[in-house]
């Protein structure tokens, strides 16, 4: 994993072989709908392990087979994945994989073709929410309208420890999400070049809800 030169010390990229392997099989145009959905999971699984790799520990006391002993187990907050809909739904499942007691907020969000501003269509979060640890999750910052929302939403209900994970970012949506939320530290697996005239990450992988549901 590296810090990336030029962006906020919050902006982390994952830099592991098989994600950046698995990503560019994502990018692809011939991946076949199936292909992508399963890619991102597995991607989802090697960010996961990155961007929980500080959750605390504490010790107690067990039976091994052979002997007593003392073992770490996960203590502090508990997690809350805010999938931004659709496709967060690609990274919760494979979220949920390595962390399946954690509880699910839905954001659902998409962006106007024409001002590419975000327009909420449903949210429901956790009742406890300003209790636990919040990963937003959806694959694509590109202008970061929709995850800038998504935060500013989940703050609304009470959220204060909030991060965001991504597969892809541009470096417009990064630098946008830091100067609103600066407290939110973003982990993607590759920054790309910027953005096209349609608000399209480039060279990206295209529009991440249609690919994994094969909706266009
Ligand atoms: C896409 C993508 C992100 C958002 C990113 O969703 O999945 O949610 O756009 O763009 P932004 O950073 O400029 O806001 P879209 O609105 O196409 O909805 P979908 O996931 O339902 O396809």
């Amino acid at each position: 994993m590296v810090t990336t030169e030029g962006f906020a010390s919050s902006v982390r990229v994952v830099d592991h072989p098989l994600v950046q392997h698995k990503l560019t099989l994502m990018r692809r145009a011939d991946t076949s709908t199936a292909s992508f959905r399963q890619l991102l999971r597995e991607v989802a699984h090697l960010l996961a392990y990155e961007t929980t790799r500080d959750l605390e520990l504490e010790l107690v006391d067990i039976q091994t087979p052979l002997s007593p002993m003392r073992a770490p187990v996960l203590a502090g907050k508990k997690l809350v994945f805010a999938s931004i809909l659709r496709a967060g739904e690609g990274l919760l499942e494979g979220m949920l994989d390595l962390v399946p007691s954690a509880r699910v907020a839905h954001v659902g969000l998409y962006r106007d073709p024409t001002t590419l501003a975000a327009v909420e269509y449903y949210f429901k979060a956790p009742e406890d929410i300003a209790e636990r640890r919040v990963i937003v999750l959806d694959p694509m910052l590109a202008t970061a309208h929709s995850a800038i929302a998504a935060v500013d939403r989940l703050k609304e209900a009470g959220a204060t420890d909030v991060s965001f994970v991504c597969v892809l970012a541009a470096p417009e949506g990064i630098d946008n999400l830091t100067g609103h939320h600066p407290d939110v530290a973003i982990t993607t697996a590759a920054i790309d070049d910027g953005l096209d005239a349609h608000g399209f990450i480039v060279p990206g992988l295209g529009d991440a809800g249609d690919r994994m549901f094969g909706t266009k």
